[in-house]
């Protein structure tokens, strides 16, 4: 079935608009990012995203059926982030979607932030079933089975902070700025891990991950240190860290692999874009020849309606359809 899709974006501090075809070719991708607004407070501030999502979704979804080339009238089917997410921020583009969706008398398509990010691995190549993926981000770090085509089963989640909230948190110790995945990404590629710190529940027979224990391990390494008015190598520091971080995620990942034999490995979510964690999750599967590794691109590892597009291409085709009452669900999982 031929479809374009527009696609909807707006769960957290990036406002996103895209036209999709068929779920596999994006026409066009636009992402207005606020981290700026957001980086003197650290994190994202919620009104502060909703106002800024007001601001650019109008402006977003001209400037997509522009560059696609296509006008509302070549469109099929309307899908959007509902959950997770910020629960004003959400409520922006599902609002702009509904619109859109009601005045040009398409269906809408219900979509998960969660599957937008893992089925982004469909602009890379087809997905073939099973499949497991890992998905790592801001707000999520979950191990999730793929038996078919639009079924997601989390197998395992993390029972506090998520991979890529534990870099922004450690990443404001050291003062760098927020989002700080990337940052300590590239300063772990020039140091060594001296520190040695702990790989929670690694060996725990489950498929969680914990976090907040290497975090508090981290901080107060930098603090004891401070106190000492010790100087401590921030590179190492970064690569200690990411050590630890990047060890559990490919331990459980190798583990959940034994009992899910799948054909294809797939990684998505902000924390996907770590090059450290590609290339380990690359070395893990020299151990299992019959699985296919597919990264998102780096591009499209963050926040992006593209994604969404993706993902909600196939929920289209299997009839999920919302009407006017759907609202955002903040704790949404597939
Ligand atoms: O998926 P995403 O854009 O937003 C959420 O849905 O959360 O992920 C953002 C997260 C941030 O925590 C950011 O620090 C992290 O992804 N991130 C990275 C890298 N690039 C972005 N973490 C580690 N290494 C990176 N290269
Ligand atoms: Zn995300």
């Amino acid at each position: 079935m031929v479809s374009i899709i527009l696609a909807f974006e707006s769960s957290a501090d990036e406002t996103s608009v895209a036209v999709v075809k068929d779920g596999t070719e994006i026409l066009s991708n636009e992402i207005a990012t606020q981290i700026k607004s957001h980086q003197r407070f650290g994190g994202i501030v919620p009104e502060v995203a909703s106002r800024h999502h007001i601001e650019q979704i109008t402006i977003l979804v001209e400037k997509a059926l522009a560059d696609a080339e296509v006008t509302y009238k070549d469109l099929d089917a309307v899908a959007v982030t509902y959950g997770p997410g910020l629960v004003g921020s959400l409520l922006i583009g599902l609002t702009a979607a509904k619109t859109i969706a009601w005045a040009h008398n398409l269906p809408l398509v219900p979509t998960s932030h969660l599957a937008g990010h893992i089925m982004a691995a469909r602009f890379v190549k087809p997905i073939v079933y099973p499949a497991l993926a890992l998905l790592v981000s801001g707000g999520h770090t979950e191990l999730v089975y793929l038996p078919e085509e639009g079924t997601f089963k989390i197998i395992g989640e993390t029972r506090d902070d998520a991979a890529g909230e534990s870099y922004d948190k450690v990443g404001r110790v050291m003062g760098i700025p927020y989002p700080a995945g990337k940052t300590i990404d590239e300063m772990a590629h020039r140091g060594k891990d001296t520190f040695k710190f702990p790989r929670a529940m690694e060996n725990d027979g489950t498929y969680d991950f914990s976090f907040s224990g290497l975090k508090s391990a981290f901080i107060n390494t930098y603090h004891n240190a401070e106190q000492r008015n010790e100087i401590l190598n921030k590179d190492d520091l970064a690569t200690s860290f990411q050590a630890a971080v990047v060890d559990v995620l490919v331990d459980k990942t190798k583990t959940a692999l034994k009992q899910y034999p799948v054909k294809q490995l797939l990684l998505g979510g902000g924390v996907a874009a770590n090059q450290g964690l590609r290339a380990a999750l690359n070395d893990m599967l020299i151990e299992f020849p019959n699985t296919d590794f597919i990264p998102v691109p780096l591009k499209l590892a963050g926040d992006n309606a593209a994604m969404i597009g993706a993902a909600g291409e196939i929920f289209f085709r299997q009839g999920r359809r919302g009407d006017w009452s759907l609202n955002a669900d903040p704790s949404l999982e597939f």
